[in-house]
C-alpha cells in the first residue's frame, strides 16, 4: 500500500507538532511547513521541515515543490499555522488586520489553491483547516475571529468545487489550548486566570488539550471520514455550547 504524505502548516508550534507526531503515528510521512523552525521541529520528530510562508504564493509553491520532489504526493493538507496578535477595534491598524486575514485565512486558500493539481494526480484527498471557537463569537480580537469565521465559508465552498476530486474539506475549531500563541497574550498568571475559568464554563470541566485537536484531525483525514466534508468540528469540551466567562 502507498504510504500517504501529509502536510502540516505552521508544524513547528504548540498545536502542529501534535497533529505531526499524531499523523506520523497513524502511518502518514509528514512535511512540516513553517515560516520559523521547520527543520528543527522537523528532526525532532522523523518530519521533513520545509521553511515557508503560507502568505507567499512562491514560498507556497516552492515548499510544495520540495515534499514532490521527496515523495512525489499529497494526500493530506492541514492549514494549522494562525497568528493572534493582540489589538481592539478601536485601535485597529490595517496593517495588523490585513497580516491577520493574510495567515489565518489568505493562507489556507493558497495552500488548498496548489494542492489542487496534486489532489487531481492522486485522485482524491483531505483537507483539514484549523478554525477557532470564536467563530461564534467570545473572542479577543476582531481580525481573529472574522478570519475563522472566514474559514468555514472558505471550507464550505471549496468542499463543493472540491468534492468531485475526491476530496473532503472539513474544519476542527478548538477552544483555548496552552501553547505558545497564548504565551503571547500577557503575563503568564493572566494565561493561567484564563484556563481556569475556561475550564470551569466547559460541562465536562476541562480544557482543551492539543492531543484532542490532533484526535479530530486524524480521523478527518482518515478513511473512516471520507464521507463527512464542508464540516466545522468543534473541540472545546463544550464551551462552544453556552455563555461563558472568560
Ligand atoms: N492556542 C489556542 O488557544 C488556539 C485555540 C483555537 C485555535 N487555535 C489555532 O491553532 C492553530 C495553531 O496554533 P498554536 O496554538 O499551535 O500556535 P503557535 O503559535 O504555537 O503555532 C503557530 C505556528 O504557525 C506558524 N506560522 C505563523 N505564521 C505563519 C506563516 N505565515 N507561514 C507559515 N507558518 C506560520 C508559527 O511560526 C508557529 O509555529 C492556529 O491556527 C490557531 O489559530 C489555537
Amino acid at each position: 500500500m502507498t504510504t500517504r504524505v501529509a502536510v502540516v502548516t505552521g508544524g513547528a508550534g504548540g498545536l502542529g507538532r501534535v497533529i505531526a507526531a499524531t499523523l506520523l503515528t497513524d502511518g502518514f510521512r509528514v512535511a512540516l511547513l513553517d515560516r520559523h523552525g521547520a527543520p528543527e521541529a522537523a528532526g525532532e520528530l522523523g518530519a521533513l521541515g520545509i521553511d515557508a510562508d503560507v502568505t507567499d504564493e512562491q514560498s507556497v509553491r516552492a515548499a510544495l515543490d520540495g515534499v514532490d520532489e521527496r515523495w512525489g504526493r499529497v494526500d493530506a493538507l492541514v492549514n494549522n499555522a494562525g497568528v493572534e496578535p493582540a489589538h481592539t477595534l478601536e485601535d485597529l491598524d490595517p496593517t495588523v488586520w490585513q497580516g491577520i486575514l493574510d495567515v489565518n485565512l489568505a493562507g489556507p486558500a493558497l495552500m488548498i489553491k496548489h494542492c489542487i493539481p496534486r489532489f487531481r494526480r492522486g485522485r482524491g484527498g483531505r483537507v483539514v483547516s484549523i478554525g477557532s471557537r470564536v467563530w461564534l463569537g467570545g473572542g479577543a480580537t476582531a481580525a481573529y475571529s472574522a478570519a475563522k469565521a472566514g474559514l468555514v465559508g472558505l471550507t464550505r465552498q471549496a468542499a463543493r468545487e472540491l468534492g468531485p476530486l475526491g476530496v473532503t474539506v472539513n474544519v476542527v475549531a478548538p477552544s483555548f489550548l496552552r501553547t505558545p500563541l497564548n504565551a503571547t497574550k500577557g503575563d503568564p498568571a493572566f494565561v493561567e486566570g484564563f484556563a481556569r475559568r475556561f475550564a470551569a464554563a466547559s460541562p465536562l470541566s476541562r480544557l482543551v488539550e492539543p492531543l484532542d485537536v490532533a484526535a479530530a484531525v486524524a480521523f478527518l483525514v482518515s478513511d473512516r471520514a471520507r464521507a463527512i466534508t464542508g464540516e466545522t468540528l468543534h473541540v472545546t469540551a463544550g464551551t462552544h455550547l453556552a455563555p461563558y466567562v472568560a
